[in-house]
């Protein structure tokens, strides 16, 4: 089956500097792939890279068949969303934070309110409608970010360490809602962190990400098994404390 997104060849730098270098890599439909590394390795990039946010300054990207590398068009990225770790949300209700991809889609107002307020649901934040979002606790403010992602019914989600600022006990149960959601959905996802109980929690795949090169990939529990030399230091220390 062809996968659903293909890499081929791609460099991104920042002058001279190489940030990402991915010879090859694929993204299976269905997939959550947990892309994991250390500050600094070049996953942020990597995000940004593959959701066509960065342009690449050599390679190409795939969507199925399609080379989507040039393509900033509407319609290709409104194919893919992303979270990040900050929310960001606009200075106005959870409802407008959720619904305002959709009106920029011009849904009609009936179908906005209906799905606005089943994701709403999906993540346990319907009674925050009307609240501003200046005055959400840390998490939920990264659910009205996840649930802005998702209400856009993306072929792809991307996730750049949206857990990675919640307490604990927040944490854990955005990790298990967010599972369930997408387990649900079957939305493929490229979930990007530093936190192996996060990534061992969620991804079926995961990638080593290190010095902007991917060092790497397979089913989760193969790659912390058996970790090859160039990820084992890294990954062997997460082991220590966790398993
Ligand atoms: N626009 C940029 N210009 C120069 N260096 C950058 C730029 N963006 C990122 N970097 C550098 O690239 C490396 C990878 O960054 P990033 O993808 O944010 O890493 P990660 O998300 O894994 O912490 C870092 O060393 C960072 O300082
Ligand atoms: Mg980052």
């Amino acid at each position: 089956m062809t996968p659903l997104i293909t890499v081929k060849n791609l460099e991104v730098k920042a002058g001279k500097k190489n940030l990402l270098s991915l010879p090859h890599f694929e993204i299976q439909d269905g997939e959550i792939l947990g892309i994991m590394g250390p500050n600094g390795a070049g996953k942020s990039t990597f995000i940004k890279a593959l959701s066509l946010l960065e342009k690449p300054a050599q390679g190409a990207i795939f969507f199925k068949d399609q080379d989507i590398t040039d393509d900033l068009s509407l319609k290709m990225r409104r194919k893919f969303a992303v979270a990040m770790q900050q929310p960001l949300l606009l200075d106005t209700t959870v409802f407008q934070n959720v619904s305002i991809g959709l009106k920029l889609r011009n849904l009609p107002r009936q179908e906005v309110k209906q799905k606005v307020a089943y994701w709403l649901e999906k993540f346990q934040i319907g009674h925050l409608a009307k609240k501003h979002a200046a005055h959400l606790s840390g998490g939920e403010a990264q659910r009205v970010n996840l649930a802005r992602a998702m209400v856009l019914e993306p072929e792809v989600l991307f996730l750049d360490e949206p857990f990675s600022a919640l307490d604990f006990p927040t944490k854990v149960q955005l990790l298990k809602d967010i599972k369930s959601i997408i387990g649900q959905t079957k939305t493929t996802t490229v979930f990007v962190s530093h936190d192996l109980m996060e990534l061992r929690y969620l991804a079926g795949t995961l990638a080593i990400l290190m010095d902007g090169e991917l060092k790497q990939t397979g089913p989760t529990e193969e790659v912390l098994s058996f970790p090859n030399p160039s990820a084992s230091a890294f990954v062997n220390e997460w082991k220590s404390i966790l398993l």
